[in-house]
């Protein structure tokens, strides 16, 4: 794999002017290593296509949450799409703007809203009627009207893996649209709600335009609808789910293609427009770099036992996912049919299958591609494996933007 900012010059694989063999021979493997340029680049593309179009990018912070890379995105200023109390913490301590934070999911808790409303960010994505009439409670006990709009569900088939896709009827997120109008009419009413706008987000690795500008079909009709009835609207908040290419030959429309086509639509009907792009801000900029413990060969398969598990990426055996794996140094021993494996104790613990690869040997550093976005944030503790570094590239400059855990952080907070 090559892209605008991992790309070998001469043999040897680079982030930016970096060689990666560099950082993995000083920070260790696993190491996850991101492009600050490429985030930085990702973000323009969407704002450079929306120029002169009142929007807001909200970057979902859940793709990849570190601070710096949170850090990054504040300075480049955009906004938030938070999911947790937790994601919130992140994205103050990394100096993001409360005013610039939308707070989505299904499931938000009383004392998380609490938190939120405290540090008055910008709005709600509120779900239900329940969580409205809580959302309501809460901001009336502190004298506030909290902004909100209702998340639908537009039923649209995202064409994507079942368990990232949520724009059906049939999913546990949204408001059904036959409802909306009914729920948006009973929640104006509510003292301590401003209703401002409808948001949508009908799935995740959406590589088919046509479905996503559906559901924009969908939601400005709506927002008509809710005009027409009397209802004050100002917002349309479509969500994330642009789809990045992890094959060498995956189409997919970029970033400005993307949000052009949106615009398209959504001029002229006087609505800021909300994005809530994750993957597509920062899968691209991330690998994971790994080393080759291990050749073994059984009577049926050949393995290259890594030192990266299941546990540091958990992308291949949750949604069989196909991540590109690529050598820091190209040789002439050629490529050779294998699985990539970790060290779990575990049959799903791979990183590929049956993948012709580089014909590797023990030491050799390998880098697993397009591993920025729900890859470090998914890692996990299992089979007690302290989680890998992070590191940030800026330029010819690298810097560990996140320590390796260590076995005492492994016990923390744990008594015998
Ligand atoms: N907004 C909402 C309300 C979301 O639920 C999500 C993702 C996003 C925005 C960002 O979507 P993106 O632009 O990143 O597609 N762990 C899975 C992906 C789960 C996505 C969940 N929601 C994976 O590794 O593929």
């Amino acid at each position: 794999m090559t892209t605008d900012f991992f790309n070998y010059q001469g043999d040897t694989l680079y982030c930016d002017q970096v060689p990666l063999a560099e950082i993995a021979a000083r920070a260790g493997t696993p190491c996850y290593v991101y492009s600050a340029e490429a985030i930085l680049a990702r973000l323009r593309a969407y704002d450079e296509a929306l120029a002169g179009l009142d929007h807001r990018i909200c970057y979902a912070v859940k793709a990849n949450s570190n601070l710096a890379v949170l850090a990054l995105v504040a300075r480049a200023g955009a906004g938030f799409d938070i999911v947790s109390g937790g994601e919130l913490f992140r994205v103050l301590k990394a100096g993001g703007d409360p005013a610039g934070i939308v707070f989505s999911g299904v499931g938000k808790t009383a004392a998380e809203i609490e938190y939120a409303l405290d540090q008055r960010i910008h709005g709600f994505n509120c779900e239900s009627e329940a969580e409205l009439a809580l959302l309501d409670a809460l901001a009336a006990r502190r004298g506030v009207k909290a902004r909100v709009a209702l998340r639908v569900n537009p039923d649209v088939d995202a064409a994507t893996h079942p368990h990232i896709s949520t724009g059906l009827r049939e999913h546990k997120f949204g408001i059904d649209m036959a409802e909306v109008e009914g729920v948006y009419q009973r929640a104006s009413a509510l003292g301590n709600l401003k209703l401002e706008g409808v948001s949508c987000h009908i799935g995740s690795q959406i590589l088919d335009l046509d479905a996503l500008m559906e559901a924009v079909g969908k939601m400005l009709a709506l927002a008509g609808r809710l005009r027409a009835a009397g209802l004050p609207i100002r917002h349309l908040d479509l969500g994330g789910g642009l789809g990045v290419a992890y094959t060498p030959d995956a189409r997919t429309p970029d970033p400005r293609a993307f949000a052009a086509a949106i615009r398209a639509q959504v001029e002229g009907h006087g609505l800021t427009l909300m994005l809530e792009p994750g993957r597509s801000i920062v899968a691209e900029a991330g690998v994971l770099v790994t080393r080759v413990l291990y050749r073994k060969r059984s009577p049926r398969k050949e393995f290259i036992v890594v030192d990266a598990a299941m546990t540091d990426l958990i992308r291949p055996v949750l949604y069989n996912a196909h991540h590109e794996i690529v050598p820091l140094r190209r040789t002439a021993l050629g490529t050779v049919r294998a699985d990539v494996v970790g060290p779990v104790c575990e049959t799903g613990d791979f990183l590929a299958r049956d993948r012709d690869v580089a014909n590797v040997l023990p030491g050799d550093y390998l880098a697993v591609c397009t591993a920025g976005a729900y890859g470090f944030v998914a890692a996990s503790n299992y089979n007690s494996r302290p989680r890998p570094p992070e590191v940030l590239v800026e330029g010819a400059a690298w810097r560990v933007v996140r320590a390796r855990e260590t076995f005492d952080d492994l016990v923390r907070g744990e008594t015998p």
